[in-house]
């Protein structure tokens, strides 16, 4: 059985205390909505030999005026009947006021959450991180699970984790696709059913990006960039950003990374009112 926990006072009382723990505590964090790629992230910490707190929270930190937060699914019934199939320990799903703060003004932050998808957000990832340590300390997990989906997120909470010597271990889990390769997001259900017909098409055309990716120049991958781009715009989308980047630094690849550098690309693209996501890894090339 599941249990479910809302408070604070009842997650001090649920969680065996970390010298006390007969298997390792994970951490799986979402905002409900949940769908395969969840319940994927659920699984390897099963897996991988644990026991899991789920979280469900929609967490008003990470969305910025005029963005989705009011109109994001809310669907805690199935939710907690999806953590009961998988098997989960406990579910936290905390009311707002419980855990976070009416004026919040600390704020974790990195070069990167500026970039790409925090050019678009601003203030996103510092929602973020600050919604990740705060479930980081008040559950202090041994592991703690995020999907390659959001590769800039899962980046960030990394550098954090590092930087900030939070006693854990990242587990990134591989994105979760539909047979027709859209990655599952709990926004794929904004699209109309046209619009759900053309998303596949991001990962499709960077796919196909990839695999004639071969640039000798700066100049070669920006013009390349922007043939993707113009494909995207072809098909109907508004394309958001499309971005080459340094896995390591999560840089944009400059001048000075060679041509055949191991890169991920990265792209988000309007359909409609939706803005989709997606990332693919570009390996290195042995010339
Ligand atoms: P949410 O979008 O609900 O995602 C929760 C976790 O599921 C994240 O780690 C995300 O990367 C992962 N995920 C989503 N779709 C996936 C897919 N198709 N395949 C694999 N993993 C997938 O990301 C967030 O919530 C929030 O920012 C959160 C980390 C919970 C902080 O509020």
């Amino acid at each position: 059985m599941t249990q479910h926990i809302t408070t604070l006072r009842q997650l001090r009382d649920a969680l065996p205390l970390p010298g006390a723990r007969s298997r390792p505590l994970s951490l799986v964090p979402t905002m409900g909505a949940l769908h395969e790629g969840h319940r994927s992230l659920v699984r390897k910490a099963r897996e991988d030999g644990a026991q899991v707190l789920a979280t469900v929270f929609v967490n008003p930190l990470q969305f910025g005026p005029g963005e989705d937060f009011d109109r994001y699914p809310r669907t805690l019934g199935s939710d907690l009947a999806a953590l009961e199939e998988e098997g989960v320990e406990w579910a936290f799903f905390p009311e707002a006021s419980e855990i976070v703060p009416k004026n919040p003004r600390i704020r974790i932050t990195h070069p990167v959450a500026e970039l790409y998808c925090g050019a678009s957000r601003p203030g996103h990832f510092e929602g973020v991180l600050s919604i990740v340590s705060t479930f980081f300390h008040l559950v202090g997990p041994d592991r703690a699970y995020f999907g390659k989906k959001d590769r800039q997120q899962l980046f960030l909470i990394e550098q954090m984790v590092r930087e900030l010597l939070f006693p854990l271990e990242i587990r990134p889990v591989e994105t979760f696709r539909e047979p027709d390769g859209l990655a599952m997001s709990s926004r794929n259900r904004y699209l109309t059913k046209e619009e759900r017909r053309i998303a596949p098409e991001l990962v499709r055309l960077m796919t196909e990006a990839r695999d004639i990716y071969a640039p000798e120049s700066q100049l070669d991958r920006l013009g390349w960039m922007n043939q993707l781009k113009y494909r995207l715009k072809e098909r109907g989308f508004r394309p958001d950003y499309v971005a080459l980047v340094e896995p390591r630094t999560f840089l944009p690849l400059d001048s000075e990374d060679p041509p055949e550098s191991p890169a991920i690309l990265l792209a988000a693209a309007w359909l409609g009112t939706t803005r989709l996501i997606d990332n693919i890894d570009i390996p290195a090339r042995h010339v």
